[in-house]
């Protein structure tokens, strides 16, 4: 078969990728990504000389160029990882979040309904439920939770489901989407709170914990999201939700001190910062369908999944040294220390 996978110069599309291209040679693999701010063809690195692979620079809002690609390539699935994935930057600028992670999305859904595309695969997020109060542990977010979105990106997210499920309806598209609670594992970009906290820590750099750190996100190893994605494309019921999740709900300050600890640091580096405008409270996924109708289970804990994350960083320093030595320099300028929110 042969797979168009969007976005995979990115952290999960990446992780995905890899996975793709080493467990199933005899399928071919193209990984079409517009290289923004977030995509980074070090992360493809293990894979660019694989026979089973091919890079793509593109937009996948660019109908022209996505057409002439479906034209020429001839997929029979396609996986699209690609957006704008940061809620911070989201609430700083919502306009490219609409254009890429919906009308991106809509360019695709056209494209695989124009070239009868076998199977169409919308990686989504339980950010699109909104949140839960802090104060329900009983209360979880299944596929039926209404959508109830908080922030400029989970709005978009939310926008595209309703496309992909609308051109399974309207036109007939085998569709499938899933939606995975926070992820981590390698190749996370230092934006965002594991790998931040990280890189931080390992500079002696201050760890900014936005309000009191009480805020709870359900964290899934990205490898346990890799083979989710891959059940639910191969096995999964056409127009149909998944949630994808492994009951690893932390308030972000266990999460801070959790890494601290491990790395031999002070919890002194953490710096209670301004809120998150908007700020979700509690995330928590019940996997549930995924579990029973596709018999997804996933390999990592949080106890289990961070310490090999630590390693990952420890032994590729290269890889986020490079990143926040670039243009991620003025994002942090920008983000924290210009609203008084960080040290440099
Ligand atoms: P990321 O920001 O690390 O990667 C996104 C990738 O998409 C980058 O390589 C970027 O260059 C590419 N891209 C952006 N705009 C593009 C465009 N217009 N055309 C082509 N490529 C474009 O994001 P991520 O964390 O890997 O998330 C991947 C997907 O998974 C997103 O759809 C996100 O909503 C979803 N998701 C993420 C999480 C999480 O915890 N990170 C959890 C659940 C779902
Ligand atoms: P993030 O990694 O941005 O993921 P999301 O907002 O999609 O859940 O943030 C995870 C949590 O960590 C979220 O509650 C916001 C918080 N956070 C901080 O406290 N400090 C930070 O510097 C960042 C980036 C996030």
């Amino acid at each position: 078969m042969k797979f168009l996978v969007t976005g995979g110069a990115g952290f999960i599309g990446g992780n995905f990728v890899h996975y793709m291209v080493n467990k199933y040679p005899e399928d071919m693999i193209v990984n079409l990504d517009k290289l923004t701010y977030a995509g980074n063809l070090e992360t493809c690195k293990p894979v660019e000389d694989k026979p089973n692979y091919k890079f793509v620079k593109g937009d996948i809002a660019d109908r022209e160029f996505i057409f002439d690609l479906f034209e020429k390539e001839h997929f029979d699935v396609v996986v699209n990882f690609a957006a704008e994935s940061h809620v911070d930057r989201s609430i700083e600028d919502p306009e490219i979040f609409v254009k890429t992670n919906v009308m991106g999305t809509t360019t695709l859904l056209d494209a695989c309904v124009k070239y009868g595309i076998k199977r169409y695969h919308q990686v989504s997020t339980d950010e699109v439920y909104g949140d839960l109060p802090l104060d329900r542990p009983d209360l979880f977010f299944t596929e039926e939770t209404p959508l109830h979105t908080s922030s400029p990106y989970s709005s978009a997210k939310a926008s595209a489901d309703l496309f992909v499920l609308a051109y399974h309806r309207t036109y007939g598209l085998p569709v499938t989407i899933s939606r995975c609670s926070n992820n981590y594992g390698p190749y996370h970009f230092p934006e965002k709170l594991i790998p931040l906290i990280i890189s931080r820590a390992l500079n002696d750099e201050t760890i900014p914990v936005y309000g009191t750190g009480e805020n709870v996100r359900d964290w899934l190893h990205v490898y346990d999201h890799c083979t989710a994605i891959d059940l639910i494309v191969r096995n999964g019921r056409e127009g149909e939700v998944y949630n994808v999740g492994g009951h690893n709900e932390r308030t972000n300050l266990q999460v801070v001190k959790t890494v601290l600890k491990a790395l031999n640091k002070p919890e002194s580096l953490i710096t209670f910062v301004e809120d998150r405008k908007g700020h979700d409270r509690r995330y928590a996924i019940d996997p549930t369908k995924l579990e029973t109708e596709l018999g997804w289970q996933p390999k990592y804990t949080f106890d289990t999944g961070i310490p090999m994350t630590i390693q990952w960083y420890l032994d590729n320093k290269e890889w986020w040294e490079n990143i926040i030595s670039g243009e991620y320099q003025n994002y942090f300028e920008k983000m924290y220390v210009e609203k008084g929110r960080a040290e440099k």
